[in-house]
C-alpha cells in the first residue's frame, strides 16, 4: 500500500480497493493517452516526411518526360504537349473546382461544403507567390498523385486524387505543362473552414488507409483497347466516381456499390450501371456520347445542375473516340439494382385534360394551375415541350430522367434553380423560380409533373424543398 492512500484513511476495505481499481484505471487511460500522443506524433511526423521519399527518385519523371511524343526533354514545352495538356486537364475538369469567378479562371477560391466543413480551392495558375508557379514537376505529380502538397501537407479528399493516383506521369506532366501557360493570377483563396479535428491535415493518413490506393492505372490485357481507354479516363481524370457512387460514412466511396447514384448538394447523380431498370442499361453508345457532348439525349434525359457543369466543362471537349471508350466501359461494370420498376425515362403521358381546368378557382397551390402559368409556356400544356429535337429546343418532361426519377429531387432542383449550360451546341437556359416561387408552391408543382408526366409514386415534401432551397450550389 502506498502512502498517498493511507493517508486518504478510507472508510473500510471495500472502498480501499475500489480506490486501487480507480488509480489502476486512471494509470491506464493516462498511458493510452501518451501512446495516442506518441502515435498521433508519428503519423504527423510520418505524414510531413513522406514527401522526402519521393523526392528521392526523380528518375521516373525524367524517364516521362523523355517519353513525351514530342521527344523534349529540355524543360520548355513544345505546342504539342501543350495541347494534350489542355486536353487532358478539361477530361479531368481541373477548372470546375478552381475557378470561382469566371475572369480569374484556376485560380480558386471556390467554395466546396462538405460534412466536415467547407474547402476553399486553391490557385493553380503559374503565380509564384499565390498559385503553383514555383512547383517543381515533382512537387506537382506527387499531389496529383498521392495527395500531398508542396510543404509536404496532406491534402484534402475533396481534391480528387484517389482518382487522379491513376493517371500516368506522363499526362500530368503535360496537364502541368498546359498549366504552366496559363496568366499568373495574383490571387489567394479565403482559408477553409474545416472543423476540428478535421483541420488537422495528418488525420488525412486514416482516411487514406481505409479509401485511397496510391497507384497508376493497369491496363487490363483481357479487354479491348477501348475498353482500357474508357477505364483509364472515368476511373482516373473523369473522376464520374466522386458524384456517382455512394460514400461510406468516411465520405469514402463504397466499392461495392460503384456507379449506383449518389445525392450530393441537393442533387442525384443517378444510377449509371448497365442495369435496365434503375441505370442506363437501355441507352445506347450513341446515347452516352450524346449525352456527354451535348447535354441531351431526345426521349431520354437533359443535363442540368452539375452534370450540365460537367458536360460544359470537360465532356463536350473530348473525342467521339473518347467518348465512346467511356460508354463501352460504363456497359461493363457491375449492374446495380436500385429496386426500380421502371427505366426513369420510361414513365408519362401527355395530359389531355386542360379543360379540367378551366373556371378552377386559382388557389395559389394549385399544381396543375401552377404549371400552365409558370412551365407551360416552354414545356407546352401537355408536357410535351415545344421545337422537338431541335438543338435548344424547350424538352418534353415525358420521357425525361429527371420528372421519372426517385426520389424528385432533381426536378425540384431544377424549378428552384433552373438549368444552364453552354455548349458548341446550343446555349440553353432554363431561369430559376426560386424567387416567384414559395416552398409549398415549387413542392405543388413537382408533385404536378412526376404525378402527370412522370413517376407518380415520387414525391417531394414541402419541407425537403425548404431543405434544397438552402442547399449551397
Ligand atoms: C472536385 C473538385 C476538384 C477538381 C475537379 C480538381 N481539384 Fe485540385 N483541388 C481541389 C481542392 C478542394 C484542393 C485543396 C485541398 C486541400 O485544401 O487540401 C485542391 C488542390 C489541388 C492542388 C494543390 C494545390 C496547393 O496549393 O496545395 C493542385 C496542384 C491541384 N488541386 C491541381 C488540380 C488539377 C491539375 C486538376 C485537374 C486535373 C484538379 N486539381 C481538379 C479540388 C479539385
Ligand atoms: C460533379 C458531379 C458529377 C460528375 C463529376 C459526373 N456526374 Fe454524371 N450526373 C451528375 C448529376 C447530378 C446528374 C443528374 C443530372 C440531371 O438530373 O439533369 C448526372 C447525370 C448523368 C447521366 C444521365 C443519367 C440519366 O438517367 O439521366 C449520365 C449518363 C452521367 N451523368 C454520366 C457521367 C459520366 C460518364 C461522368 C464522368 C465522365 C459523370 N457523369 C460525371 C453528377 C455528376
Ligand atoms: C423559358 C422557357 C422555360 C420555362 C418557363 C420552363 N422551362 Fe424547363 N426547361 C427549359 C429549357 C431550355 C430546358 C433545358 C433543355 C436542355 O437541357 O436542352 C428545360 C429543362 C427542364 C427539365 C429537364 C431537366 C433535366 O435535368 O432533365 C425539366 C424537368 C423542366 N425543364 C421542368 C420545368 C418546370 C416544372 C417548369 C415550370 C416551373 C419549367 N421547366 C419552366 C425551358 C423552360
Amino acid at each position: 500500500m502506498t502512502k498517498e492512500t493511507s493517508r486518504v484513511q478510507p472508510a473500510g476495505p471495500g472502498a480501499q480497493s475500489h480506490l486501487y481499481i480507480e488509480r489502476r484505471r486512471r494509470r491506464l487511460m493516462a498511458t493510452l493517452a501518451a501512446s495516442f500522443c506518441v502515435f498521433a506524433l508519428y503519423l504527423a511526423w510520418h505524414a510531413s516526411h513522406a514527401w522526402d521519399v519521393s523526392h528521392e527518385d526523380e528518375s521516373p519523371i525524367a524517364a516521362a518526360l523523355a517519353q513525351d511524343a514530342s521527344g523534349n526533354t529540355s524543360g520548355s514545352a513544345t505546342p504539342d504537349l501543350v495541347k494534350r495538356g489542355e486536353y487532358l486537364a478539361r477530361a479531368g475538369d481541373c477548372v470546375a473546382c478552381h475557378t470561382a469567378d469566371k475572369s480569374r479562371p484556376f485560380a480558386g477560391g471556390l467554395p466546396i461544403a462538405t460534412p466536415f466543413g467547407t474547402f476553399y480551392t486553391p490557385n493553380i495558375t503559374p503565380d509564384p507567390d499565390t498559385g503553383i508557379g514555383n512547383w517543381s514537376d515533382a512537387d506537382f505529380l506527387q499531389a496529383l498523385h498521392e495527395g500531398i502538397g508542396k510543404g509536404g501537407e496532406r491534402l484534402y479528399p475533396t481534391f480528387p486524387y484517389a482518382e487522379y493516383t491513376k493517371v500516368t506521369d506522363r499526362d500530368v506532366l503535360a496537364i502541368r505543362a498546359y498549366l504552366n501557360t496559363l496568366t499568373p493570377i495574383h490571387y489567394t483563396p479565403p482559408r477553409n473552414g474545416v472543423k476540428f479535428p478535421f483541420n488537422l491535415r495528418w488525420l488525412m493518413v486514416f482516411w487514406n488507409i481505409f479509401n485511397f490506393t496510391e497507384g497508376r492505372f493497369v491496363p487490363d490485357p483481357k479487354q479491348s483497347a477501348e475498353w482500357n481507354r474508357g477505364a483509364y479516363l472515368v476511373e482516373g481524370l473523369a473522376h464520374c466516381e466522386e458524384c456517382h457512387t455512394p460514400r461510406n460514412f468516411t465520405q469514402g466511396l463504397k466499392t461495392s456499390e460503384r456507379f449506383a447514384g449518389a445525392t450530393q448538394a441537393g442533387w442525384h447523380a443517378f444510377n449509371i450501371t448497365p442495369h435496365r431498370n434503375s441505370g442506363i442499361g437501355n441507352w445506347s453508345d450513341d446515347d452516352v456520347a450524346s449525352y456527354l457532348s451535348t447535354g441531351v439525349v431526345h426521349g431520354r434525359a437533359n443535363a442540368a445542375g452539375p452534370m450540365a457543369e460537367v458536360v460544359a466543362d470537360s465532356t463536350q471537349y473530348l473525342t467521339s473516340e473518347d467518348l465512346r471508350s467511356i460508354a463501352v466501359y460504363l456497359r461493363s461494370v457491375p449492374p446495380v439494382n436500385g429496386g426500380d420498376t421502371r427505366p426513369r425515362e420510361a414513365w408519362g403521358e401527355p395530359a389531355n385534360d386542360v379543360a379540367a381546368l378551366r373556371g378552377m378557382k386559382i388557389s395559389g397551390v394549385n399544381g396543375a394551375q401552377l404549371f400552365i402559368a409558370n412551365c407551360a409556356t416552354c414545356h407546352n400544356w401537355t408536357g410535351q415541350g415545344i421545337g422537338a429535337s431541335a438543338p435548344g429546343a424547350y424538352p418534353s418532361l415525358i420521357h425525361n430522367s429527371a420528372v421519372g426519377a426517385s426520389p424528385a429531387n432533381n426536378l425540384a432542383m431544377v424549378i428552384l434553380h433552373g438549368v444552364e449550360r453552354k455548349t458548341k451546341d446550343a446555349d440553353v437556359l432554363m431561369p430559376s423560380f426560386a424567387t416567384q416561387l414559395s416552398d409549398d408552391q415549387v413542392a405543388a408543382i413537382t408533385n404536378y409533373v412526376t404525378k402527370q408526366f412522370g413517376n407518380p409514386q415520387s414525391m417531394v415534401s414541402v419541407e425537403q424543398v425548404v431543405k434544397l432551397r438552402a442547399t449551397q450550389q
